[in-house]
């Protein structure tokens, strides 16, 4: 997610933005830059790769740059590598010099989102004259503005209407016109944005804590609304280009409330944000065409002509990740009869690899940066064997380095212990697992179809789960002197396990273990004693009846029984003590909707015990060492 600031007023305009953009750091970028007006001279534009440090020195902490207008922008990229090019803000025009230059572009903007069609909005640019200095889907955005503004003739809220209208996918827009100077015009659908005001002054971010020294009087605009922001007074539009009236609220955070979105953690903001990530990475490579919805890989580099010579699949990870290979392994044959094997990164970097020369070697990391998960690249391409990252970070060594990369949409992930990425990953493998079971025509259009549809529908599955965690609190609460836990579950329903029990090992230091459900009774069954909580997860109807057979093994041993099931298996309340229920979907993807309550089990457990829940002890966010 990329930080948005805006400031008009009498006062130097580039210090007020970067110490908006610098409170938004907290949220991860990889570049950042600065759009300012002097007036009805051309705009000056500095950018820089990396901290925004170099943004600050490059400028003399702004002082550099004269003007009292202007928008300032860090970068998380989804589209197109880290670079100055890259780096908002983006023009309407052809500037030559990308780290600094005084721009006589019409039209100069920023923005927070991912423009879904960017790729055919460019294409009908082309045709238009226009060309395009970078890769990014801002860049397409800022010209189709000035391609509106243009060709009718029109102002800049009509053109941004024009544009809203025409774009498919998520953004918080701030633009600057330059027959507008001393203006700032923003747009918003989906991507949060602000705006704030004090007297004769007026400020815009994408996140409370980039203004709240400066005011707590704020508007919230809504979404497919549009703003023009003067100094000190702010109007609203709707998009028939109709003002609408806006009531001024006050914040009452404090700043660090206001960096975790008003949650007490990062980890349960970003649970929060879970919906969103999943929905993002589904939209990124998901087209409509005249037969219907269609899964897209050109932007991943994975040719249906490589997808039908692969012979066998190697899923290599680390922690999290490699619990998502181990759900993935059961959808990939399941769906795409394709034979999976599924290893920890720190195991296959070290064994004698036998590798099929047709194989697909895929590693997935949120960060990219995993030692072990990079050397099990390296290996598998000193080999010669094809491979496949599945990453969160744009630009990390992971995704350059893999032969081809699937980039989650999850944003920058803050707490140690993964979820929205990990939930995008799990999407991600949905969708490639589908895509190989139609290309290797496993499954007819109708199934192609059907399993689409219902992708579709998990990002408001898990955010209905997110409707009731009192429940879950109060089951934590019970169990936050517990010594051990098990998670038993077969099939996908293991894969779940093992994240759920991570989940709770690593940020309530709550020792626990994941197990196959036929598993336990070969040694760890010796382990239940009275009270001991044994958790059952019970999403796979075809195995069912078997994990409620070794949870009543469990219970004639002693243990407190919780069941993970879908809506309606009520028969699991004649054994567990105590259910959860998540909504139903192919089963497939259940894992998806059944992760969610272990996550905010973990995540109470730890608050119910003080700790530490986004930083956990002894823990990194990425293990870049062996
Ligand atoms: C999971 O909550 C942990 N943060 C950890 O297991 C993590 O998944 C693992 O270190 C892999 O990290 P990566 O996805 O960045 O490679």
């Amino acid at each position: 997610m990329c930080g948005i600031v805006g400031y008009t007023g009498p006062a130097k305009a580039a210090p007020i933005l970067l110490e908006g953009l610098a409170k938004l750091e907290y949220r991860g970028y990889d570049s950042a830059g600065l759009a300012v007006r002097d007036g009805d001279a051309p705009v000056q534009i500095v950018k820089s790769k990396g901290r925004l440090r170099a943004l600050a020195e490059k400028t003399d902490e702004g002082r550099a740059l004269a003007g009292n207008v202007g928008i300032g922008h860090t970068r998380w990229a989804t589209h197109g590598e880290p670079s100055e090019r890259n780096a908002h803000p983006h023009v309407s025009g052809a500037p030559e010099d990308h780290d600094r230059s005084a721009d006589p572009s019409d039209v100069v903007g920023v923005h927070n989102g991912i423009i879904e069609n960017y790729a055919e909005l460019k294409e009908k640019l082309r045709k238009n004259g226009y060309s395009f200095y970078s890769e990014t889907d801002t860049e397409v955005a800022i010209k189709l503005v000035e391609y509106y503004y243009k060709k009718y003739g029109i102002g800049p809220i009509d053109a941004l209407a024009k544009t809203m209208v025409r774009v498919r996918g998520s953004y918080a827009l701030a633009v600057m016109f330059r027959d507008y100077p001393g203006e700032i015009y923003v747009a918003r659908k989906d991507s949060p944005m602000i705006i704030g005001v004090t007297e004769g002054e007026s400020f815009i971010a994408s996140d409370v804590p980039a203004i709240l020294n400066r005011t707590r009087s704020v508007y919230y605009i809504d979404n497919l609304e549009m703003a023009c922001v003067r100094p000190g007074s702010v109007a609203f539009y709707n998009l028939d280009g109709e003002q609408v009236e806006k009531q001024l609220t006050t914040i009452t955070w404090d700043a660090e409330a206001a960096e975790k979105g008003g949650f007490e953690h990062f980890m349960m903001k970003e649970i929060h944000e879970q919906p969103k990530a999943v929905r993002d990475t589904l939209h990124s490579v998901l087209r409509e065409t005249e037969t219907g919805k269609e899964i897209d890989l050109s932007s991943v580099g994975l040719s249906e002509e490589e997808i039908r010579r692969v012979s066998q699949l190697h899923i290599v990870a680390c922690g999290s990740a490699w619990h998502v290979g181990v759900a993935a392994q059961y959808i990939f044959e399941d769906l795409a009869a394709i034979p999976v094997r599924v290893e920890l990164a720190s195991e296959f970097r070290y064994r004698r690899l036998l590798l099929d020369k047709d194989a697909l070697v895929v590693i997935v990391s949120q960060s990219g940066e995993t030692a072990d998960s990079l050397a099990a690249l390296r290996e598998a391409k000193r080999l010669g064997i094809k491979t496949l990252g599945i990453v969160n970070t744009v630009g990390s060594s992971i995704a350059r380095e893999a032969d081809s990369v699937f980039y989650t949409v999850a944003g920058p992930e803050i707490a140690v212990a993964t979820t929205k990425a990990y939930s995008a990953q799990l999407m991600a493998m949905y969708l490639l697992a589908v895509q190989f079971a139609r290309v290797r025509e496993e499954i007819d259009a109708q199934a192609y179809a059907d399993y689409l549809t219902e992708l579709e529908t998990i990002p408001d599955k898990i955010a209905r789960l997110l409707e009731d965690k009192d429940r879950l609190q109060w089951f934590a609460a019970k169990f936050s002197n517990a010594h051990d836990a098990f998670f038993i579950g077969r099939g996908i329903d293991y894969a779940i396990s093992l994240e759920g029990s991570l989940k709770m090992k690593e940020i309530s230091y709550l020792h626990s273990e994941a197990y196959a459900a036929g598993e336990l009774k070969h040694g760890t069954i010796s382990l239940i004693e009275e009270g001991t909580l044994v958790i059952g997860v019970l999403t796979q109807s075809a195995l069912y009846e078997k994990t409620v057979s070794n949870m009543v093994e469990c219970k004639a041993r002693g243990a407190y029984l919780m069941g993970l099931t879908g809506y309606g298996n009520y028969s699991v309340e004649d054994a567990a003590d105590f259910t959860v229920y998540v909504p139903k979907t192919d089963p497939h993807f259940m894992a998806s909707l059944a992760v969610v309550p272990l996550q905010l089990l973990g995540y109470y457990l730890s608050v119910s015990r003080g700790l530490d829940v986004d930083k956990p002890r002894n823990l990194a966010k990425s293990v870049t060492v062996e």
